[in-house]
């Protein structure tokens, strides 16, 4: 039988790491890092390793050896990212920066997520030749990270993105806080005023591994075609799990208590991705469904056994 080739991905165990090496197994041996959350057994490997100094990343990619490199780990949250910029600026930007050289250095090819926060909301339907303008301590970190990849590694891939899953917590992401909520019942409130175009985790996990197989470089906007509110995303959310919406209340984000500024609309124009795949990317609905099924076939508690409980 012929070998796998190697995909390392740093940060297995968030939100988008677990969903990608679920749809890299088939193609790909894969190896992760871990940090505060290891993994029980599963069908990929991980090591618990965290980035802490220059010299950090050459040593992991030297260590796995990977054909391929997609960087999942970051400081991902906005409003953690405002509370520890020295921290999210090593994990956002000199952490790929040096990952990206790491592996030009050694001829593997190299993906690096970055967000479409890199913006400031104030337009929207954002191209990649829109200038980005960050306006928190997140984006800022960001947007310096994909400088940073692409200083050292023009072939680099660079995917701006915005996205939704079931995650190792049950609670990391937006379409689990609607989930969880409209499940049990409770009253929630969704913002009406801040616009994105969420893809479904697994989806743009195979988006990402059909990139690379077509040897894309650069940056892609890496979405869905749909741009909608947080608060229809909700709507949509509850009318494929059958659940009452009448609960979710109609908000505005500057009456919720946030840390970091939000841009309002940060929706992205994805032209660009469908003319190089040569073909549609899943909709709104498409990966609404597509959760749907993941919950009744059992992947979502696939992915919550792998938490191992911190006694
Ligand atoms: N979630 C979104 O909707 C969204 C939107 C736009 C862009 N993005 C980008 O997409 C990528 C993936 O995001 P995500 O939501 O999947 O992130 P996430 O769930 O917060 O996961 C972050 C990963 O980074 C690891 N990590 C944290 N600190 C570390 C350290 N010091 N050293 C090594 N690893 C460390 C975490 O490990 P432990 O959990 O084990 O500590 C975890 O595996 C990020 O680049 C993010 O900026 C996400």
């Amino acid at each position: 039988m012929m070998e796998k080739p190697k995909l390392l991905i740093p940060g297995i165990s968030g939100l988008l790491g677990l969903n990608l090496a679920f749809s890299a197994l088939p193609q790909w041996e894969v190896v992760g890092t871990t940090h505060s959350h290891p993994l029980a057994g599963s069908e990929f490997t991980t090591i618990n390793w965290q980035y802490d100094k220059a010299g950090d990343a050459k040593q992991l990619v030297e260590q796995v050896k990977p054909a391929l490199v997609i960087n999942c780990a970051a400081v991902a949250s906005l409003d953690a990212a405002e509370q520890a910029p020295e921290f999210a600026r090593r994990l956002n930007t000199d952490f790929p920066g040096e990952l990206a050289l790491a592996c030009h250095n050694l001829g593997i090819r190299f993906v690096q997520l970055s967000t479409d926060a890199v913006f400031d909301g104030q337009k929207g339907d954002y191209t990649e030749e829109d200038r980005p303008n960050p306006i928190n301590t997140y984006a800022r970190t960001k947007l310096a990270g994909e400088e940073a990849v692409l200083t050292c590694n023009p072939d680099g891939l660079i995917a701006r993105v915005n996205f939704y899953g079931w995650s190792l917590s049950g609670q990391r992401s937006l379409c689990e806080f609607f989930y969880n909520n409209l499940r049990d019942g409770n009253h929630i409130r969704g913002t009406v005023d801040l616009f994105y175009n969420p893809m479904m985790a697994s989806d743009l996990a195979d988006t990402l591994l059909e990139m690379v197989s077509q040897k894309l470089s650069g940056i892609y906007h890496v979405s869905t075609a749909e741009q909608i509110s947080k608060y229809e995303f909700g709507y949509r959310l509850a009318d494929q799990f059958g659940f009452d919406s009448s609960v979710i209340e109609k908000a505005s984000w500057k009456d919720l208590a946030l840390d970091a500024k939000r841009a309002p609309n940060l929706t992205l124009n994805v032209s660009r991705l469908i003319k190089a795949l040569g073909h549609n990317l899943p909709t709104v609905d498409d990966g609404l469904t597509r959760l749907h099924k993941q919950l009744r076939n059992g992947y979502r508690d696939t992915i919550r056994k792998l938490a191992i409980v911190v006694k």
